[in-house]
């Protein structure tokens, strides 16, 4: 298994600090999630059905047609099976569950910068991205992307998208042109809405590719529950817009802060801060001794602060940064 942000438990036990005393800045979640409804007492006895208008609803909402899944990373793993052996590249650094699924599932994977992958591209069956990128921030323009595609479908190849960042910025999304054979997009309900544990995501493809993925993923794979909150939170554009707002306004802050500690971020999506940085190990030491949980990437010497929510932790990173130049001077 791959280590991912967001593991307070491990952090109280390697530090010896209570998981409530934690701030966890280690992922990209929204800490101000959409307000879930009360669940209906039918959504946890009865069976989930196809029919209840989540996967329309979701089309209409990404402009593309939506297959529900639970998560995104269902899809991760199952995108794979569904080729024979297949030339496979994978944009570098990005979300590392991309290359190894490809992997496990016996492709041949290359992991490539943005410029690379695009100079390699007519040599590969598929290519993957995540566009905003997660953890660097990297934005591929649309237009270079739909170009990527036209060069893949040409030869039955596919181009995978992982926009499970791109609701707050979706500007450079392509999911509009899902419907196209060999363009597939992922959704997540776990990022920009702060649903992560609902389990819910999307994929955007073509007829044929959403069934041969429905069938792989088998029946009822997404909750009742959680199809219920999905449709709550995709239906409310109120939220959707006022939580655009609140996290353009929070992300600067986020920079903002960041660079008055001498931690200036090199790039930033709505939901967290890239921040390279030669002490990037002690700096997280550093707020790991003060419960201040951020994801290092050691082999990229680099660090990612997702999103305070509350006032208070917003004063908090503020202080313990402060202490920690104080240290690092
Ligand atoms: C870029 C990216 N894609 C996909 C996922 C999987 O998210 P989920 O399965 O919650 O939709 C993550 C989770 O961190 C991610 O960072």
């Amino acid at each position: 298994m791959l280590e991912h942000g967001g593991d307070i438990a491990a952090a109280a036990r390697r530090y010896g600090i209570p998981a409530a005393q934690w701030l966890d800045l280690s992922t990209g979640i929204n800490p101000q999630p959409y307000p879930m409804s009360p669940v209906p007492e039918s959504a946890w006895h009865r069976l989930p059905a196809d029919g209840d208008g989540l996967a329309d609803l979701a089309s209409a909402h990404y402009g593309g047609p939506a297959l529900p899944v639970p998560g995104s990373q269902a899809a991760i793993q199952a995108l794979p099976r569904l080729r024979t052996a297949s030339r496979v590249l994978v944009l570098s650094p990005t979300y590392a569950e991309h290359a190894q699924a490809w992997r496990r599932a016996g492709h041949t994977v290359r992991e490539l910068d943005a410029e690379a992958l695009e100079a390699n591209t007519d040599e590969a069956d598929v290519v993957v991205v995540s566009n905003p990128n997660n953890p660097d921030a990297g934005i591929i323009p649309r237009r270079r992307l739909l170009c990527w595609h036209a060069r893949l479908a040409s030869r039955r190849g596919w181009l995978i998208v992982d926009e499970a960042f791109a609701d707050a910025q979706p500007e450079q999304s392509v999911a509009d042109r899902a419907d196209q054979p060999g363009l597939i997009v992922l959704r997540s309900l776990g990022k920009f809405f702060g649903l992560a544990g609902l389990r819910a995501g999307f994929v955007l493809a073509e007829d044929r590719l959403r069934e041969s993925l429905a069938e792989m993923i088998g029946p009822w794979a997404v909750s009742g529950p959680a199809r219920f909150g999905a449709r709550g939170a995709l239906a409310d554009g109120a939220w959707q817009a006022r939580t655009r707002e609140r996290l353009a306004r929070d992300s600067k802050r986020l920079a903002e802060v960041l660079a008055n500690h001498g931690l200036g971020p090199a790039a930033g999506t709505a939901l967290f801060q890239w921040v390279p940085h030669e002490r990037a190990q002690h700096v997280a030491e550093v707020l790991a001794h003060q419960a201040i949980l951020v994801r290092h990437f050691p082999a990229l010497g680099a660090l990612r602060f997702g999103l305070p929510g509350e006032e208070t932790a917003w004063r908090r990173l503020d202080e313990t940064l402060a202490a920690v130049r104080r240290e690092l001077a």
